[in-house]
């Protein structure tokens, strides 16, 4: 691999022991993937905050290297933690849990990282721009920014994302490259899509065919940044996308030669079927819902929904701390909280310690929720969309 003076210097350990290994671990990285050079990177988002996923290994890891000096030299922001990291203790998470977890939230703080822990980074401060080249790790953030941005970044694991924030480089491979942001499946979408969870659904599907291909949507009309996010972070769950294009939407779209690619065509049955198949428990006891990060838009509609009544079951909303301060200045917080809700910032359904909580059953309306959180957090789930879920919640 070709790389700069600088780069070499880092290499060689003249810029210090923790560039040294850093570096060590990014040409390693590129000759596996025959990476030919490094790119500079303007921004990092670092997945393996939560203790839940990381445990004592992966803290010591992160002390280690912030007591010997790492510091980031690019805008670095987080995944979410394991915690509401202001309200950990009325909210009732485990206090040895919530030790473990502040620990590392401060070697995180000491190499110069933004400690803003959310999967919605581009509505919490950290915007790249189209062709931006970002080495970004929560496959959800990761799938948007490609996709709905048409910034540049693979699904970087955290040490991977960790040392390009510490370099300021990553290689030059994968959906860095021209080359390999086409679309792999035409999907031709013969149903119509009323609500965030209808999104979720159809990356839920697609993303079990398609793996890791590169999906070509038409026949989606219209549609927000918050539908886009659901059907992205569904896709990369229940599958591995990391990219798609959506007909007349997506900056990339136009560039796409769709003919000759393999067709699956996508009916309301389908749609329907996806809800069951995400579907493993048949009554709701809370319900959880901001995955990803719940968008101002998000919030203020569900506190459309409770305002002035009563839930009749716990409510979460997770979202970014940036988000949650907006919706407290707009009141819309309140609103939901007067209702009996909760909003709950730095941390989400899947990487807080939800297994000790009581609640056997989550109703949810995101198909990446409903796929991991049967294993990682002992819950049955049952999707639905928001709406749905509120109005059984208020009977
Ligand atoms: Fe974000 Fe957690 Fe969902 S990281 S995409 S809210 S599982």
């Amino acid at each position: 691999m070709q790389l700069t003076k600088e780069q070499e210097n880092m290499l060689s350990g003249g810029d210090g022991v923790v560039r040294e290994r850093m570096m060590r671990l990014l040409v390693r990285l590129g000759e596996i993937y025959g990476a030919s050079e490094m790119i500079p990177v303007s921004s990092v988002q670092v997945a393996g905050v939560s203790y839940k996923s990381i445990k004592d290994p992966g803290l010591d890891f992160l002390a280690d290297l912030a007591d010997n000096g790492a510091k980031v030299v690019v805008p670095t922001f987080l995944n979410p933690a394991g915690i509401d990291i202001e309200a950990w203790r009325e909210l009732g998470f485990p206090e040895k849990f919530a030790i473990k977890q502040i620990k590392i939230l401060d070697s995180f703080k000491a190499m110069g990282i933004v400690p803003s822990a959310s999967c919605t980074p581009y509505l919490a401060g950290l915007l790249p721009r189209f062709g931006e080249h970002i080495a970004w790790s929560e496959s959800s953030a990761v799938s948007f920014s490609n996709s709905v941005i048409g910034a540049r970044t693979n699904r970087e694991g955290g040490p991977s994302a960790l040392a390009a924030a510490i370099c300021g480089v990553t290689p030059n491979y994968g959906l860095h490259l021209d080359e390999n942001r086409f679309a792999t499946h035409l999907i031709e979408v013969n149903a119509g899509l009323h609500s965030t969870s209808d999104y979720a659904a159809l990356g839920f599907k697609i993303g079990s065919i398609v793996k890791d291909g590169k999906p070509f949507f038409s026949g989606i009309k219209g549609g927000t940044t918050d539908h886009f996010k659901a059907l992205g972070a569904a896709m990369a769950a229940s599958g591995a996308v990391a990219l798609y294009h959506v007909e007349g939407i997506t900056p990339e779209a136009g560039l796409q030669d769709i003919s000759g690619l393999e067709k699956i065509t996508v009916t309301k049955k389908d749609l329907k079927d996806a809800y069951c198949e995400a579907t493993t428990a048949d009554s709701v006891d809370a319900i959880i819902v901001g995955c990803p990060h719940a968008s101002l838009r998000e919030i203020s509609h569900i506190a459309g929904i409770v305002k002035g009544n009563k839930l009749n079951k716990p409510l979460w909303v997770c979202t970014s701390r940036a988000v949650l301060g907006t919706a407290r200045q707009m009141g819309v917080a309140g609103v939901i909280e007067d209702a009996g809700g909760k909003l709950i910032a730095d941390t989400c359904m899947v990487v807080a310690p939800l297994e000790d909580f009581p609640f056997k059953n989550v109703g949810v309306d995101s198909g990446k929720a409903a796929k991991y959180m049967p294993g990682f957090c002992k819950k049955g789930v049952v999707m639905r969309s928001i709406d749905e879920l509120l109005r059984e919640a208020l009977e």
